[in-house]
């Protein structure tokens, strides 16, 4: 999801409440940023922040944060959130980062994430592009350096090339896969709470099937 460049996008991002600024400084100490110790989830790619809005509705008592590269789709997630926070429905324990996700560990601990979403990422089709997969082993061993022990990575996606990519790099990253389905909408146990993103929303009603796994180590 890349949208035009909008001017003034960037500015508007560095300068917003909903988003995290000086994230190294961060590093160990995120539950300073939510004031409270609660569990930390994050989902990366998060485009527009739909998925999270409504995920940090449903459940205060977990903090979310969203990580998206590019400044002109985070800016609509930040709009959101400003219409929300007029209505006064902005969900205090959800934020914002910008940034590529292959720096991770630069701003995250080791276990201060207790879960990873993460939804429709970009399939990145030619090989000599698969280590940029956000489920190739290369990230996986980024996950490995921030995530809890217990802590679990959720992929749900309709590209089946992709779902396959990753349910080989799971193993071959030596994680473990816990659950899967090719037919999450008619999985019954796994689709059991299951919040639709924004892009699960336009492929099933397409009649794409969507496919889930869940790994842990
Ligand atoms: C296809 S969209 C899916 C958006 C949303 N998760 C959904 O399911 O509706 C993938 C998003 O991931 C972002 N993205 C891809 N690679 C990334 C990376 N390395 N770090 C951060 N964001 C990334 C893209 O900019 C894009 O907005």
């Amino acid at each position: 999801m890349r949208l035009r460049n909008i001017p003034g996008a960037k500015e508007t991002i560095e300068n917003n409440r909903f988003v995290v600024h000086e994230l190294q400084e961060k590093r160990g100490n995120w539950k300073e940023v939510f004031g409270n110790s609660n569990p930390i989830h994050i989902e990366v790619g998060m485009g527009k922040g739909r998925f999270l809005m409504e995920m940090a509705d449903l459940n205060p008592e977990i903090n979310y944060l969203g990580i998206e590269m590019y400044d002109s789709v985070l800016l609509r997630a930040v709009q959101k959130m400003e219409e929300k926070a007029e209505e006064g429905t902005a969900p205090e324990n959800l934020r914002f980062i910008r940034m590529d996700a292959r720096e991770l560990p630069l701003i995250f601990d080791k276990n201060e994430i207790d879960r990873i979403y993460l939804n429709f990422s970009d399939p990145w089709p030619k090989e000599r592009h698969a280590k940029r997969r956000l489920t190739s082993r290369q990230f996986f061993q980024r996950y490995d350096q921030i995530l809890a022990p217990r802590g679990v990575v959720e992929f749900k996606t309709d590209n089946r090339p992709l779902f396959e990519f990753s349910l080989e790099e799971t193993e071959e990253a030596g994680w473990k896969l816990m659950a899967h389905t090719f037919d999450l909408h008619h999985d019954p146990s796994m689709n059991e709470g299951n919040v639709m993103t924004e892009y699960e929303e336009k492929f099933s009603s397409m009649g794409n099937p969507i496919y889930k796994m869940i790994a842990g180590r």
